[in-house]
């Protein structure tokens, strides 16, 4: 299998991020594990836009555990409700945060990260089963564009990726 991902950087931000959801269709639909799936999608993304981190956790019984993921270690384990990961998960919720440092209960796994947005995984029955999280080292680095494909591209996983 020869790879790869070809999203123009002259394209505006809301069209890279509808041709990288179709190029990441193409990626999976030929690979029916999740492991696999969820790691070309961390890295699509983190070389697509250059974020500082992109990963996901992943539910298991009553906490998240660190998944596929592109970028520094991280933290193993989140609670359900802590941190914006947790809060993702418990109000299945988009999060979008500006300013880490001004959010109470930020789990810092990096100190070099400033800013970040983490979508909550949906799978067919209506369940959480995971988290997408997109950090970045710049405060407020995430517009309204990449909000919307961010969640578009975790609307997308959900049903997709996890049966
Ligand atoms: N930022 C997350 C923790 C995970 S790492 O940043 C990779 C949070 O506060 O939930």
């Amino acid at each position: 299998m020869a790879e790869e991902l070809v999203i123009s950087s002259n394209a505006d931000r809301r069209t890279q991020y509808s041709d990288l959801l179709t190029q990441l269709k193409g990626l999976t639909s030929g690979e029916d594990n999740q492991t696999a799936n969820l790691a070309n999608v961390a890295a699509a993304l983190r070389q697509t836009f250059g974020f500082f981190w992109v990963g996901f956790y992943l539910v298991e019984q009553n906490e998240l555990v660190l998944g596929p993921f592109q970028g520094d270690i991280a933290c193993t384990r989140i609670q359900k409700g802590r941190g914006v990961c947790g809060s993702a998960w418990a109000t299945e919720a988009v999060q979008v945060v500006p300013d880490v440092d001004a959010y109470p209960g930020h789990i810092a796994c990096s100190s070099a990260s400033r800013s970040e947005v983490v979508v909550p995984i949906v799978n067919k029955q209506g369940d959480v089963v995971a988290v997408l999280d997109v950090d970045s080292d710049q405060l407020d680095d995430f517009s309204p564009a990449d909000v919307e494909g961010l969640t578009d591209i975790g609307r997308w996983i959900g049903p997709a990726l996890f049966l």
